[in-house]
C-alpha cells in the first residue's frame, strides 16, 4: 500500500479524488493542500468524519504550505482556475502555467520521488510543462483525460443502447479537447467494436457528444465543472499505479517517437503499473485515425507554443 498522497488544490475534483481513495484504501495518509488553509482542513476533516462508513485508516490532513507533501509517493495536481461557462479549456491556460510552475517547484524540493498526475487543464499542455520543468523519466509525470473521456464515451453508449455498460470499453486518444479522438474501431461492447452494433450516425453522434463531455457538464451545473467524473478516472490511475495492476488505459504521456510525435504530451494507450507508465502501446492507425491524431497533436502544439 502506498503511504502517503498529496493532492494539490482542493477544490471540487481533489475533493472528490481524496474521498474515493479514502474508500478504495489507496493510502494512509492523504493531504490536501490548497492556498485556502481553512478550506483545505476543512475537506479533509469532512472526509475523515465518513472513516466509520466506509471503514477507511487513513488519515487526512489539510494544508496550505507545500512542504506538507513531503516524501508523497503519488501527487495529483488538479489546483487551477477551473474554465466558467463560455470557455474553452485552453482560456485558463496562462493563469494555471504560473500554478503550476510554482507547485511543481515544490514537488521538485519536497517529493522528488514521486509519481505525479496532472489533472488541471490544459491538461496536456500542463502535463508537457511540468515534464520540461522537472526534467524527470517520462514514466513519473502523466496526466489524466483519456480515461475521462473514454468513461463519458462508454456511459453515452449504455445510455442511449440497451447494451450494459459492463460490457463496454472505450478508447479515446489524443488531447483533452475539442480534437480529442474518438475510436470506434476499439470502443467495444465485450470485444465487439460499436462499429459492427451502431450505424454511423449513432457513433457520430456519441462521439460529438463525448467531445463536448465536460462542456455539457460545465454548462448544465454552470457554478462548476466535473468533478465526480474526473476524481473516479484518477483514482483508476492511482489504483493502478499503487496495486501494479499493470493496466491498459489512455493516459496523457510525453512522446519520444511514438505515433511520429516528439516533443509533445498527449492522450495514448499506456501501461499503468508501479513504475508509472511503464509502456506505451502503439496502435496501428487508419489513415483517418492517424490524421485526426495528428490535428490534435497540433492543437496542442499550437498551446505548448504559448508557453
Ligand atoms: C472535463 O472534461 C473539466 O476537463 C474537465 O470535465
Amino acid at each position: 500500500m502506498v503511504n502517503k498522497i498529496s493532492i494539490v488544490g482542493a477544490g471540487r475534483v481533489g475533493e472528490s479524488t481524496a474521498q474515493m481513495l479514502a474508500i478504495q484504501k489507496l493510502a494512509q495518509q492523504i493531504v490536501l493542500i490548497d492556498l485556502d488553509e481553512q478550506y483545505a482542513k476543512g475537506v479533509a476533516l469532512d472526509i475523515q468524519e465518513t472513516s466509520s462508513v466506509y471503514h477507511f485508516d487513513a488519515g487526512l490532513m489539510g494544508a496550505s504550505d507545500i512542504s506538507n507533501i513531503q516524501d508523497s509517493n503519488i501527487i495529483i495536481i488538479t489546483a487551477g482556475m477551473p474554465r466558467k461557462p463560455g470557455m474553452d479549456r485552453a482560456d485558463v491556460l496562462a493563469i494555471n502555467l504560473k500554478i503550476i510552475d510554482e507547485i511543481m517547484d515544490g514537488i521538485i524540493e519536497y517529493a522528488p520521488d514521486a509519481y505525479v498526475i496532472v489533472v488541471s487543464n490544459p491538461v496536456d499542455v500542463l502535463t508537457y510543462y511540468a515534464n520540461q520543468k522537472a526534467n524527470w523519466p517520462r514514466n513519473r509525470i502523466m496526466g489524466q483525460a483519456g480515461i475521462l473521456d473514454s468513461m463519458r464515451l462508454s456511459s453515452f453508449i449504455a445510455m442511449e443502447t440497451d447494451y450494459s455498460i459492463n460490457d463496454i470499453q472505450a478508447m479515446v486518444l489524443g488531447g483533452h479537447g475539442d480534437t480529442m479522438v474518438p475510436l470506434p474501431r476499439f470502443t467495444t461492447v465485450s470485444g465487439i467494436s460499436i462499429e459492427h452494433l451502431l450505424d454511423q450516425k449513432t457513433i457520430d453522434r456519441l462521439i460529438q457528444r463525448t467531445r463536448n463531455g465536460g462542456a455539457e457538464i460545465l454548462n448544465l451545473k454552470q457554478k462548476s465543472s466535473a468533478y465526480d467524473a474526473p476524481g473516479a478516472a484518477v483514482t483508476i490511475m492511482v489504483e493502478a499505479i499503487v496495486h501494479n495492476k499493470h493496466r491498459l488505459l489512455p493516459c496523457i504521456t510525453m512522446l519520444e517517437g511514438e505515433y511520429g510525435q516528439t516533443d509533445i504530451a498527449i492522450g495514448v494507450p499506456v501501461v499503468l503499473g508501479k513504475n508509472g507508465v511503464e509502456k506505451i502501446v502503439e496502435l496501428d492507425f487508419t489513415d483517418k485515425e492517424q490524421q485526426d491524431f495528428n490535428a490534435s497533436a497540433q492543437a496542442i502544439k499550437g498551446l505548448i507554443k504559448e508557453i
